[in-house]
């Protein structure tokens, strides 16, 4: 049984998300996606709310749990929550730049390998932080993002 862990902080989460998530639940028999709290960002929405539109986004999609992290090691949450692989989403090389160090940390941490998927082109412009700038500023976001997440972020403009 191989588990796999997707992480970030889905502040909130879109459709380039989804679709890595939805990518990585073929290849594993499980996938936790993993709400980070993240002291270093302020974020738009709660850990609460992030983790309700993740739900509410991820109720379509079989094999899929939506969890918590909290503040803690990356690393350690995979450990204690049985996942050998986590997966990541590359746009770019900047991502892989980005990405490369913490995967080797986290390896040498505790073991957990990362797989990365390439993002799909049809989403490799997409970030959490210009899509909230795009709403609020008006711009029509409702290819970008899952349903639950186009109401909030309307509502919260
Ligand atoms: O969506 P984000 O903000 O890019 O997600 C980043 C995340 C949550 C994957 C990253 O910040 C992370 O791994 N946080 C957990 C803390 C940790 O383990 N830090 C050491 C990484 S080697």
């Amino acid at each position: 049984m191989l588990r796999a862990v997707c992480p970030g902080s889905f502040d909130p989460l879109h459709n380039g998300h989804v679709e890595v998530i939805a990518r990585a639940s073929s290849l594993f028999d499980e996938v936790i996606v993993a709400v980070s709290k993240n002291p270093s960002k302020k974020p738009r929405f709660s850990l609460e709310e992030r983790m309700d539109m993740a739900r509410e986004t991820m109720t379509l999609l079989r094999g899929i749990t939506v969890e918590p992290m909290g503040e803690g090691l990356l690393a350690e949450f995979c450990r204690d929550h049985g996942a050998g692989v986590i997966v990541k989403g590359l746009r770019s090389a900047v991502d892989y730049n980005y990405e490369v160090p913490m995967a080797a940390m986290n390896r040498q941490l505790t073991g957990v390998e990362t797989v990365f998927l390439s993002a799909d082109s049809h989403y490799t412009h997409l970030s959490s932080t210009l899509l909230k700038e795009v709403s609020g500023l008006g711009g029509d976001i409702s290819d970008y993002v899952p349903r639950a997440v186009y109401k909030r972020l309307k509502d919260t403009r």
